[in-house]
């Protein structure tokens, strides 16, 4: 344990702040979450756990550590973007978890973005928390949670076979020219959706603008694949209407961070064939399974998934706040 953490070891439980700790006491935890990550989720999450190191040493990082006599039991981090509070990692150790120990650390999150001035939403969603509807979270008047599911395909056996598209439409591969675009069609794709609820940014143009950005650019839901990424344009108008887009969370697991298909053309086949030609892409290129998650209410989703060969391995929660 470094220097810089001065726990009472006589004290069972205690809520530090991540700005009392370096990066080698928390070394032990986040090797073991990298493991956690890639055993259960087929997911390297070493960048993720480098900046978290980084950040920490920086004394940069918001967020909290639980401590059991002295030593780390779990941690939080959370960002804040303008208006909003971004839970980004909450991680207890295996042998020490229970929903108790994992709402301490929310609750140590969720009450000083609460109180941060100008915040009136926050958003997280936790992949190494288990989901169930009978758990309760600290604030539960205040806080919606929804049940996300983590869905994988093994594509060494997935028949992905051709479907019947009802449209008349073609499919380019992405390029960055499609952004504005795509940030509109996203907007529309979801606009009243469940998925509006838990990421404000579906929500209109701009803010879809800044999603792209952040898939394109940022390492958080795995490097962006641009050979597996696909836009589909109709036919007549030239009008985008549809894409699916693809980064790699190992070298041979894929990850789909976005479907979506215009509400205009929407049921013609063109989802699940932008979702085919990105899955037989990563599969041409080596992988040999790929990954999605999707809100549980989103039914047509979940059964088009399944349909394809998608098996639900993980529910986890998302959790929304909203002030005023
Ligand atoms: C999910 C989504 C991408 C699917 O795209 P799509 O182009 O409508 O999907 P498809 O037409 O390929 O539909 C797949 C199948 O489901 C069927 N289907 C589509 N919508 C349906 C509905 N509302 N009810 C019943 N069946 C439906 C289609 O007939 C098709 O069946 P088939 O392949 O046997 O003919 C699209 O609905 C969408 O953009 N939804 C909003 C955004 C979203 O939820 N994205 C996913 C987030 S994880």
């Amino acid at each position: 344990m470094a220097a810089r953490l001065h726990p009472a070891p006589d004290r069972q439980q205690e809520i530090v702040d991540l700005r009392c700790l370096s990066a080698s006491d928390l070394a032990s935890l986040l090797e073991e979450e990298c493991r956690a990550w890639r055993t259960e989720l087929e997911w390297d999450f070493e960048k993720s756990a480098d900046l978290v190191r980084r950040f920490v040493d920086m004394n940069a990082l918001n967020g909290s550590a639980l401590l059991e006599h002295g030593q780390v039991a779990g941690y939080v981090y959370y960002v804040l973007e303008e208006d909003k509070g971004l839970i980004g990692d909450l991680y207890v150790r295996r042998e020490l978890r229970t929903a108790e120990r994992e709402n301490l650390l929310i609750a140590s999150a969720l009450e000083p973005v609460m109180n941060a001035p100008g915040v009136t939403r926050i958003e997280s969603q936790l992949m190494m928390i288990g989901y169930d509807p009978a758990r309760p979270v600290p604030s539960a008047g205040c806080l919606s949670v929804f049940e996300r599911n983590f869905m994988r395909i093994d594509l060494k056996h997935a028949v992905l076979g051709k479907g019947n598209v009802r449209r008349p439409m073609y499919v380019e591969k992405w390029s960055d020219h499609y952004h504005d675009a795509a940030a509109q069609l996203i907007a529309a794709a979801y606009s009243g959706h469940i998925d509006g609820r838990i990421n404000d940014q579906y929500r209109t143009s701009d803010g879809a603008r800044r999603f792209l950005h952040n898939i394109v650019q940022y390492p958080g839901c795995g490097l962006f694949y641009r050979p597996a990424s696909v836009v589909a344009f109709e036919a007549v108008s030239g009008r985008l209407c549809g894409l699916s887009l693809a980064s790699l969370v190992t070298a041979e697991t894929g990850h789909l961070t976005q479907i979506c298909v215009s509400p205009t053309v929407r049921g013609t086949g063109i989802g699940h064939e932008l979702m085919r030609q990105s899955l037989v892409t990563l599969r041409e290129m080596g992988c040999t399974s790929a990954s999605l998650t999707v809100t549980a209410a989103n039914e047509d989703a979940v059964a088009l998934y399944q349909r394809v060969g998608f098996e639900t391995i993980r529910r986890f929660p998302a959790l929304v706040w909203e002030g005023f």
